[in-house]
């Protein structure tokens, strides 16, 4: 039962191919969490196409809304506030985000607070995981993005490093294309990866020149390539899974030893990850070990609030409220929003 003290934040997700929203009570209970995927309709074109991830969203904006409401029990007289993406995304996808959002608070007059997206993929470790607080390390792995971030408090990011190049889940979803798995690749190869050797290929372990913690994965993706077009003129049948087993192991490795050198140098004792890919399950089976070992709490959302979803958005719009937060009605879609208020 809500009372008049609980805060609740109706939030909204349009950034990429997931029109979604949600309502949070209180910074952590989630109250409903709509999701309409579009995947199916890019799976025929081979990834996201934005034009009509745009159409699409406009088409389910409204319903997916009210579903939202409908599933807390809540009318949106009774919301506090309104939390929006704002970017960073595709701009046609966010705008109809952001406009909806808008018409929502004023219409009833209840504040807007725009989101940055990365910090709602990191709040998303709040939802399961009542006791942590920052601060703490967390390495967002998606498809858009790759950051390792120190989250020094709700809403203050350090960022350490970042991909130079593709983002993780991108260089999984191009070796799944490679080898005929289709989009969207990452599950597909977690999937085929536990019928592989992981040491059946040595793919490159990347290292950026002059930086612990940026990645690259243009140069593993190219030497995927290399092997399959090696293997087809030599006329060797190519192993998907052993093929996908050593890319997944090339990627995962690298990604631990990052972060956990990340870790261990400022001397923090919680780790966790965020982000579609962050529901790996050799990534997730390898942070568990090797944090185990060496004694960092390690903390993980499910998969649903690893993929985009509207919660999180929420979570980390109610942060942003009681901190004070608030957007005017000039705020835009900003497809390369930048995270982060110290460091890079
Ligand atoms: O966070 P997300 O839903 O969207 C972005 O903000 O980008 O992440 C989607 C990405 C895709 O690249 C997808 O292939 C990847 O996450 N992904 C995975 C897995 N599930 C989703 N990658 C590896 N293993 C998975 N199980
Ligand atoms: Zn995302």
């Amino acid at each position: 039962m809500e009372t008049k003290e609980d805060i609740l934040i109706l939030a909204i997700e349009s950034s990429c191919d997931e029109t979604a929203a949600s309502v949070v009570k209180n910074g952590r209970n989630v109250l409903s969490n709509i999701i309409s995927s579009q995947i199916e309709l890019h799976t025929l074109y081979g990834g996201v196409v934005p034009e009509i991830a745009s159409r699409k969203h406009i088409e389910k904006i409204n319903q997916v809304i009210e579903e939202a409401l409908r599933e807390a029990n809540v009318t949106l007289n009774e919301i506090t506030a309104i939390a929006v993406t704002y970017g960073p995304g595709l701009v046609g996808a966010l705008l109809v985000g952001v406009s909806a959002a808008k018409a929502i608070s004023f219409a009833t007059g209840k504040p807007l607070i725009g989101v940055h997206h990365i910090e709602g993929h990191i709040s998303a470790n709040f939802i399961e995981n009542k006791e942590l607080e920052p601060p703490f390390v967390c390495l967002v792995v998606s498809g858009g993005h790759t950051h390792l971030v120190i989250v020094r408090d709700y809403g203050v990011y350090e960022i350490l490093g970042y991909t130079r190049d593709d983002a993780a889940g991108e260089a999984f979803d191009k070796v799944a294309r490679a080898i005929g798995l289709g989009y969207p690749g990452g599950p597909k190869i977690d999937k085929i990866s536990k019928e592989g050797n992981p040491d059946a290929i040595q793919f490159p372990r990347a290292k950026v020149d002059g930086s612990n913690y940026d990645f690259s994965f243009s140069g593993l993706k190219s030497a995927v390539l290399n092997y399959l077009n090696s293997c087809e003129m030599k006329g060797i049948e190519v192993n998907r899974a052993d093929v996908a087993a050593s890319f997944q192991r090339a990627v995962v490795d690298v990604l631990v030893e990052h972060s956990l050198n990340a870790v261990k140098e400022y001397g923090f004792d919680q780790f966790a990850i965020a982000g579609g890919v962050a529901s790996n399950s050799s990534l997730r089976a390898a942070f568990e070990a090797e944090c185990g070992k060496r004694k960092i709490a390690f903390f993980h959302p499910s998969p649903i609030f690893c993929t985009d979803n509207a919660a999180m958005i929420g979570v980390a719009g109610y942060y942003e409220y009681i901190k004070g937060t608030r957007s005017g009605y000039d705020l835009n879609a900003v497809p390369n929003l930048r995270l982060g208020t110290v460091g890079k």
